[in-house]
């Protein structure tokens, strides 16, 4: 909580104002979320659906051509509406392995550990409520054997990209030599298509983004006027960066009553909220190399819109 509290003021007194995008993912944040990866316009889970859905056999024979052992690692597990192709498939293969779903929501993982075993029956299960690396310290901590970390949903593109290195590399040190990552990456397509992902109609996205100011309202006692802000989604097709804002629309003060402070905002001054970096596949192979992996493969769905890589941690 005290983190909470702590990083969100940082973000809201900073110049530009921004807002840490783990916080979306209260109650409210998961159900929209949910929503939102099922509207028309936010293709990124349906053509990830497409990829496990089509190709868990071809994926398990990869994964299984380059360890004879392992656990299954999920960072940022979700629902896992795409990885649970994967492991029916492996439980079918009567493969020994656990699953260690890590999510940032404890909901998400309460609710993983009560339907998953029900839904795969003779699935091993071990859920971790926390932050990516954190947890993963903790699966490596918990079993011995080589490790396969899953990272899909794109999740990686909401890393700011000069941080992304930086991050992989702390995956790397974590695992070790052989240890495989699977990891979603969406593919630079048509800008319009891209942008609509970020502005669906019905206008989930942006009450995502809202339901953080409302999160902030309810748990830091703070006064917000939700009317006050309206959601900016923008995307740059030189460097792939779609970047989520919302915009201050008026003068206003906002007064966070648990730490005394006042925030003030200009009339259209940007709150940055999150971005999701779309890829060129050439990016991929190139991004493995320089943090110590070696690019295996990549899936892809019909479109190539999306793209699933294999990595392997180099000895
Ligand atoms: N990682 C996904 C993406 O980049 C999901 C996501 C994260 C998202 N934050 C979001 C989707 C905000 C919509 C709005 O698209």
């Amino acid at each position: 909580m005290e983190s909470f509290s702590d990083d969100i003021l940082q973000g809201l007194r900073s110049t530009p104002k921004y807002l840490p995008p783990k916080y979306f993912y209260d109650e409210a944040g998961d159900r929209l979320f949910q929503q939102i990866m099922h509207s028309p316009e936010y293709y990124l889970t349906r053509c990830e659906y497409e990829i496990f859905s089509r190709k868990a056999p071809e994926i398990a024979d990869l994964l299984q051509v380059n360890l004879s052992d392992f656990d299954l690692v999920e960072l940022g597990a979700g629902n896992c509406y795409k990885s649970r192709f994967l492991l029916a498939e492996l439980v079918r293969r009567r493969f020994p392995f656990t699953f260690y779903p890590v999510d940032i929501s404890s909901n998400v993982i309460r609710q993983l550990n009560q339907t998953l075993p029900v839904e795969i029956p003779g699935l091993q299960l071990h859920g971790l409520n926390g932050e990516y690396l954190r947890m993963l310290e903790r699966a490596q901590a918990l079993s011995d054997r080589p490790k396969v970390v899953l990272f899909l949903g794109a999740n990686i593109g909401n890393l700011p990209k000069d941080k992304t290195g930086e991050f992989l590399q702390k995956i790397h040190s974590v695992l070790n030599p052989g240890d495989l990552v699977c990891i979603g990456f969406d593919l630079k397509k048509d800008p319009d298509v891209i942008l609509a992902a970020y502005n669906d109609a019905a206008g989930l996205t942006r009450e995502f983004n809202l339901n953080l100011l409302r999160r902030i309202n309810r748990e830091l006692d703070a006064d917000f006027d939700l009317a006050g802000f309206k959601h900016f989604p923008v995307y740059d097709p030189v460097n792939g960066a779609c970047r989520s804002y919302l915009i201050s629309l008026r003068q206003q003060q906002v007064h966070l009553k648990s730490s005394g402070e006042h925030i003030a905002f200009e009339p259209f001054e940007p709150v940055f909220m999150e971005v999701s970096q779309k890829y060129a596949t050439e990016e991929i192979p190139m991004m493995a190399q320089s943090n110590g992996f070696q690019s295996l493969t990549i899936f892809y769905d019909d479109r190539n819109w999306f793209g699933d890589a294999v990595w392997r941690v180099e000895k």
